[in-house]
């Protein structure tokens, strides 16, 4: 298959980045920041905290595992996430980008990327990873920031806020501690939807019994070095972005060779001139 990259939307040039300010302090909380500091609108926290074990620091709402329970007491109407999940993901590339933290697709996004440069229109959720140093970057400078955009997407007046949290646990590199496979969030503070992101780091067990190369993520995906990096550049909806470099080869072995020729999924055929997706029946209009 052929490669095409869409012109650049220049979408980045629309956001304004204006606020972001230091984490308050240091201080290692061992659950996810308390409702009280950092809600918004709701008067009541919908975190599912209450039947996690105490070690888990991020939990998902009691309504909806891709929502933040601190943010939102109810799902998005079904045609209003794929904006927001847009918009979520676009403010998330470019604050990495303009803080020098190193990020990549992968997963269903990556595989979003592969057709079109999109997100998969059937995605309910963003899949990005970072590399161990840059997890520490953000822990260290930029737990609990608030990043405020502007997007033509989303009409509001004041822009929106999206939030930066990291795990503490990250440091942890074992797999062992399975309640905090998610190293950070970036959360939308109005919708409480958010993006999950995973570190990946040398895989000290490997690395003991002598194999070099060997990266993992604490959610026991397994990578070499050489199929991750050097990252290559490239957009994603409208904004720059970075992609694994044997981005077809970790494709394939996650999905299979035909998730990356079958135009007919989940519903939706790829039309190739219009490069997109068409919910089936609309397909023929
Ligand atoms: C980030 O801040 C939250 C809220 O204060 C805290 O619970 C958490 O431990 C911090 N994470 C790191 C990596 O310091
Ligand atoms: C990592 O987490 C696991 C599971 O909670 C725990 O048993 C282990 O002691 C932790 N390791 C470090 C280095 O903190």
């Amino acid at each position: 298959m052929r490669l095409h990259l869409l012109p650049s939307l220049l979408l980045a040039q629309v956001f304004s980045f204006t606020s972001a300010w230091p984490s308050p302090s240091g201080s290692l909380g061992k659950r996810d920041a308390e409702f009280v500091q950092v809600r918004t609108k709701l008067t009541h926290d919908h975190s599912g905290r209450k039947g996690d074990p105490n070690e888990k620091y991020f939990h998902e709402s009691t309504f909806n595992p891709h929502y933040d329970g601190r943010f939102a007491e109810k799902t998005l109407p079904e045609e209003d996430r794929h904006k927001h999940l847009t918009a979520l993901l676009q403010s998330y590339l470019s604050t990495m980008h303009a803080i020098g933290a190193e990020t990549w697709l992968m997963h269903g996004s990556l595989l979003g990327w592969w057709w079109n440069r999109k997100i998969l229109p059937w995605d309910s959720d963003v899949d990005v990873q970072v590399s161990e140093s840059s997890i520490r970057f953000l822990a260290d400078f930029y737990n609990m920031t608030v990043h405020r955009f502007k997007l033509p997407s989303i009409n509001m007046e004041e822009g929106r806020k999206y939030m930066l949290e990291v795990n503490p646990h990250w440091s942890n590199a074992t797999v062992e501690d399975r309640y905090n496979m998610i190293d950070a969030r970036w959360i939308d503070t109005d919708t409480g939807l958010f993006i999950d992101i995973t570190a990946v780091r040398k895989d000290r067990t490997a690395e003991a019994g002598g194999k070099k190369g060997h990266l993992m993520c604490k959610d026991k995906h397994h990578y070499r070095e050489e199929d991750i990096f050097p990252l290559r550049t490239s957009e994603y909806e409208g904004v720059k972005v970075k992609i694994p470099y044997a981005y077809a080869d970790l494709l394939q072995e996650e999905y299979g060779p035909e998730a990356l020729v079958q135009k007919s999924y989940e519903n939706h055929i790829f039309n190739s001139e219009k490069l997109e997706w068409i919910p089936i029946g609309l397909d023929l209009l």
